[in-house]
Formats: structure tokens, C-alpha cells, sequence
């Protein structure tokens, strides 16, 4: 289904087996199926073509440059979140008059860097990022193209710390202050005020959400027709889940099917910001299991993959299928499946029905495109771990295995010591 199959029981990335990138790059490390990423990608655009749309992938789901190199030929733009995935998106070809800009804390530099690329637009979250926004353009004698980002104020029914679009969240305006400060906005001296935006919240598994959120900020838009704010941009964010277990989330067609509908006749393009949907399903994760031991109360598989390279388990207790590398006829067991970092929180399964582990053997966490490496770290001194792209029968590495040496880059003694 998503190019990660069996053939005679060894698992195959498209044309690759895994086991050969194994033995070519080591253990752990990240692959991307290139056929999955542009399958997923082209089934989420071509889900609207039927309205003028842009598709700005979500930068934080999986910032690799490779990726994002890959959507952007696919004439795909980006949701930045920061400078960083900026500079990112930018060396990876996207062009700035496809990016936009979110987030609640938006830093000066990050601003400027913003508006001299001359991105599409800025998703602003309060008053006084709108204010600093306006006094930037006016330093670098230029104009900031905004849209504001409306708190819907739904409920995604989704894990409560990917819930964004709710009052009690901290991202957006809340909509009885929204048309004041588009009113303000239209003061400002350097703000073209281009569009509207909202982000219901990641994992969703219905569409209804997304039909609420919409449908009350075509309730904004029209208030604003009255004030003379001509919206050009509607952005409904990101979203949309994948199954990682046994979640039925709806197909990009039926989303898409959802969202047209209510839309209406528009005058105005359509942007979306997915994430999650279009990398997901698209990565693995490939560890070799170290150890197997037995206490009194549980079996442990002891892997060489930690909670730094991918946090979703413990950070969310996340649902991540494992599946061995080569099927072989051992018994099932049931069993912790851990990492090496010195805490309990360190797993990626817990009472897990798995075939039995010895080591030496490869296991692979499936669905770890979206969040997986993007949100690694070098919890416990451990260097960032590869990640592989395969096409066809060919793979790269994209991102080299972290060294020694890159783990000190940058530390130095001071001279007091
Ligand atoms: N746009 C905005 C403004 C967002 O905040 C997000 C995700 C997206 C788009 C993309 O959402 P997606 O399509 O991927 O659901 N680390 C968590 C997910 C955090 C999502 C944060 N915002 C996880 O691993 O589940």
C-alpha cells in the first residue's frame, strides 16, 4: 500500500530491500518512500482541483530538504513556523510566493528575513505581532502581506496537545476580536491585508471539524465584504490524520469533497497546510534489536532507536505499528519494545503482541514520516540518525548519520574553567 511490502517475507522499500540499506548506512535510521510522498502529495492537490488551491506542506511534519524539494517540484508550497524552516524551504527550491508564514511567536529577525524573501503572506496570531509586522515592513520600506488566523473554536476531538483551534488553545484571534483587528489592521501604514486563515487541530479523523471551522469563517469574511476587506486567501491549515492503528480518517477526495462543498462558489484561492497525511504513511523507522530480556513481570525488546529519534510514543503514548524486517515463523510474544535512554518513558510499544525478537533482528516503526525526525534530539549525547530516500530500485542518503564531532560542533571551553 504504501511501497513498504513484503516479497518472500523480507520488507521492501519500492524496488529496495531494507535490509540492504541496513548493511550500507546502519542502524537506526529513517527511510522515505519517493513513490509514496508523490503519490500522497499528488491524490491531496489533485483532491481540489477543482477550486483555485494552494497546497503548502506543512515544513514541521518533515523538514528534510529532499522532501521539500520533492513538493516543490510537484509545485507545492510550504507553512513555515520559523526562520528556519525559512532558510529550509528556501534552499529547497520552494518559491517564496508559495510560503506561509504561522505561529504565535514570530521573532523580529525572523520577520525581516520573511519580507525581504517576500513570502505570500504572514498568518498573524495577535494584535501586537500585527503591530511589529507593520513597524518591520515600514523600516525595510516594503509591505507585509497578512491574513489573520482566526480561532474557529472547535473541537477536533484529537489528543488534547495537538488540539490548536479551540478558546482555550494559545494560536489564533478569538472571532468577536477578529473583526476589530482586521479593522486596525487596515490602518496600519505597510499591511495589505490579503486573507483569513484558521487551524482546527493534526490527527483528525472527521470531517465535520473542518466544515465547522469553515463555515464560520465564511461567516467572517462575509462581515468583512461589509467593511471593504476583500479576502483573496483562505487558508483552513493543516490537518487531516492517517491511520497509524486502526483510524479511519477520510480520503484526501472526500475532505476535499467536504470543504468544495461548503465552500460555495468562491472568489478567492483556497490554501491548505498538510502535514501529516502526505509524509506519514510515507517513513519508517529501522532499529535493530539489541537485547531481549525477561523480569519478572515482562519481556523487554531492547532497541537501538530511543525516544530522541522518535519522541511521538512517549510524548503522546502514539500508536506506532512494528513489523519485523524479515518475517520469520517464530511464536508471538508479548513484549515492551524500549530504547537505550535512561528512562522509563523511553519506549515505542508497550505490551506489544509482536513475532519474537532476538538480536540482530531489524524491526521497522511504521507511519514515522510525519514528526518523526523532524522533532529528534540528542537526548542522552545520542548523534542524529540518517535519513534514506528510495526510488525505484535507488536510494540516497539525505541526511547524513550525526558523528562525534557534530554532537561538540559549536561547545567551548571558556577561559575562567
Ligand atoms: N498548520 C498549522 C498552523 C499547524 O499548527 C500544523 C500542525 C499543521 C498545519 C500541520 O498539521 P498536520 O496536517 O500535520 O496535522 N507533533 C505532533 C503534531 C503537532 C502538529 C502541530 N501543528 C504529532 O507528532 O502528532
Amino acid at each position: 500500500m504504501h511501497h513498504f511490502e513484503y516479497r518472500d517475507n523480507e520488507m521492501f522499500c519500492e524496488d529496495v530491500p531494507i535490509l540492504k540499506i541496513a548493511k550500507e548506512v546502519g542502524t537506526p535510521f529513517y527511510i522515505y518512500s519517493h513513490a509514496t510522498l508523490t503519490r500522497h502529495f499528488s491524490a491531496f492537490d489533485g483532491a481540489f482541483n477543482e477550486v483555485p488551491h494552494l497546497v503548502c506542506f506543512s515544513a514541521k511534519a518533515n523538514s528534510n530538504l529532499a522532501v521539500l524539494n520533492l513538493f516543490a517540484t510537484l509545485g507545492g508550497g510550504l507553512d513555515i513556523v520559523s526562520g528556519g524552516e525559512l532558510y529550509r524551504g528556501l534552499k529547497a527550491g520552494v518559491l517564496p510566493e508559495k510560503i506561509v508564514y504561522s505561529g504565535v511567536g514570530k521573532r523580529i529577525d525572523e520577520i525581516e528575513y520573511a519580507l525581504k524573501s517576500n513570502i505570500l503572506m504572514f498568518n498573524i496570531e495577535s494584535f501586537q505581532e500585527l503591530e511589529t509586522v507593520n513597524r518591520c515592513a515600514e523600516r525595510l520600506n516594503t509591505r507585509a502581506r497578512i491574513a489573520l488566523r482566526v480561532n474557529p473554536d472547535v473541537d477536533p476531538k484529537t489528543h488534547p496537545y495537538i488540539s490548536t483551534g479551540m478558546k482555550k488553545n494559545k494560536f489564533g484571534i478569538n472571532r468577536e476580536v477578529a473583526i476589530s483587528t482586521y479593522k486596525a489592521a487596515q490602518k496600519l501604514s505597510n499591511i495589505d491585508i490579503v486573507g483569513i486563515d484558521c487551524h482546527v487541530g493534526s490527527q483528525l479523523t472527521e470531517t465535520a471539524p473542518f466544515v465547522d471551522a469553515l463555515r464560520k469563517v465564511k461567516g467572517l469574511i462575509t462581515d468583512l465584504e461589509k467593511l471593504g476587506i476583500h479576502i483573496q486567501y483562505l487558508d483552513l491549515g493543516g490537518g487531516l490524520g492517517i491511520t497509524y492503528d486502526e483510524e479511519v480518517p477520510p480520503h484526501p477526495d472526500d475532505y476535499a469533497r467536504a470543504i468544495v462543498q461548503e465552500l460555495g462558489e468562491i472568489p478567492f484561492t483556497l490554501i491548505l497546510e498538510p502535514g501529516r497525511v502526505i509524509v506519514g504513511n510515507a517513513g519508517v523507522l529501522v532499529t535493530k534489536c539489541l537485547y531481549a530480556k525477561k523480569s519478572d513481570k515482562k519481556n523487554f525488546v531492547i532497541v537501538d532507536a530511543a525516544m530522541n529519534d522518535l519522541a511521538r510514543p512517549s510524548l503522546y503514548d502514539a500508536y506506532h505499528a512494528i513489523q519485523p524486517v524479515i518475517q520469520r515463523k517464530r511464536p508471538p510474544f508479548v513484549a515492551d519494545v524500549v530504547g537505550p535512554i535512561c528512562e522509563s518513558g523511553d519506549f515505542f510499544a508497550r505490551d506489544r503482541k509482536l513475532p519474537k525478537c532476538e538480536p540482530g533482528d531489524l524491526v521497522a516503526l511504521m507511519s514515522a514520516g510525519a514528526y518523526g525526525f523532524a522533532m529528534s534530539s540528542n537526548y542522552n549525547s545520542r548523534p542524529r540518525i540518517p535519513e534514506v530516500m528510495v526510488k525505484g530500485d535507488r536510494f540516497h542518503v539525505v541526511r547524513e548519520r550525526e558523528t562525534y564531532e557534530t554532537l561538540i560542533q559549536g561547545e567551548s571551553l571558556p577561559s575562567f574553567l
